[in-house]
């Protein structure tokens, strides 16, 4: 296992938008509502938040986060920082549930950074990784759900083909999806490097390509066996409901259809349809993106964008 390869060096992305965004107070309580390795909620707390309650649905990315501000250089000023943050093993998509049991009617800002972690991706176990051979896994939270092993066993090929063309933009979707069924009824398919190569093979293409030909397909699987678009919607609406008036929710995503899930849903709370007043206001008409320095710097940060809405009263 490659775990000391990402963290503590991790850097989040976007880290001055954010906070210019979020603007944290000494008294506001903030929500990290996927912490991963604790980039952002490091951030918000040395910037003077108030307080964070830090979720995240992997909780070896929790128990990462949890040593990481322990450890943080940055713990010196704020010696109070363990008072000052809670880490929760919880789907974003629960997110008024955590507020409600801890009696939380209104926070001053949330952060949604979406997507995978480079611990997840770096971390062969975990079966993310074509390059890196591991069981075929693939969940944030291992301990819930089937594993894509699982699934890839018993789902139909015209599924699999949809799967694949939708979240992974594949053009030759049909061809894997054709190939991943017949590779499994030869053997059942266990192992990330197995895959890799069934895909590689069907999918085509010269070493000359810049992208490796199983990235789309890995994507899509991802997406697919994470249900990661799966509520997004709701929960961007019920996050911004939970905010206080001038609160504001910054969304950071790397896929074009979160993106545009993003979009629309803040563009529907800014301008219902029904003619009912607006929840909050669009903060980005365009979504933000890194500067040509920080892509430089981090290779992660290059497809992010950002879009932020912030609630009116
Ligand atoms: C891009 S990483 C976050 C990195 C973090 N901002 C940092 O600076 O270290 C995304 C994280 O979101 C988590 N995640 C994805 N979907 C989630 C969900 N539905 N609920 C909670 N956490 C989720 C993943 O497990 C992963 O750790």
């Amino acid at each position: 296992m490659s775990m000391t390869s990402a963290a503590p060096h991790h850097a989040p992305v976007m880290p001055a938008e954010v906070l210019e965004l979020l603007a944290p107070r000494e008294d506001g309580l903030y929500v990290d509502c996927t912490v991963g390795l604790g980039g952002h909620t490091e951030l918000l707390l040395a910037a003077g938040a108030g307080r964070v309650i830090g979720l995240d649905r992997d909780a070896a990315a929790l128990a990462r986060a949890r040593a990481r501000l322990a450890s943080s250089p940055k713990n010196l000023l704020h010696a109070d920082w363990p008072a000052r943050v809670e880490l929760v093993h919880a789907d974003y998509r629960t997110l008024p549930q955590v507020l409600a049991e801890r009696h939380i009617t209104a926070i001053d800002g949330a952060l949604a950074d979406l997507g995978v972690s480079s611990m997840q991706l770096d971390d062969a176990e975990r079966g993310f990784s074509f390059r890196n051979d591991g069981p075929l896994d693939m969940r944030m939270d291992a301990s819930a759900g089937e594993s894509l092993a699982d699934r890839l066993a018993d789902v139909d090929e015209g599924t699999l083909a949809d799967v694949i063309f939708q979240y992974g933009e594949e053009r030759h979707a049909r061809r894997i999806a054709r190939a991943i069924v017949a590779a499994r009824g030869r053997q059942p398919l266990a192992r990330t490097a197995e895959l890799a190569s069934v895909v590689r093979r069907a999918a085509g293409g010269g070493t000359w390509q810049r992208l490796d030909p199983a990235t789309r397909t890995f994507q899509a699987l991802r997406i697919w066996i994470n249900g990661e678009l799966e509520g997004l919607d709701l929960f961007l609406r019920s996050t911004v409901a939970a905010l206080r008036a001038g609160g504001r929710l910054v969304v950071i995503s790397f896929h074009s259809l979160e993106d545009r899930i993003a979009k629309h849903t803040f563009k529907a709370l800014a301008r219902p349809s029904d003619g009912s007043a607006p929840l909050g206001r669009v903060l980005t008409p365009k979504p933000l993106e890194p500067t040509e320095a920080e892509r430089a710097g981090n290779p992660r940060s290059r497809s992010a964008k950002l879009r932020a809405m912030e609630r009116v009263a």
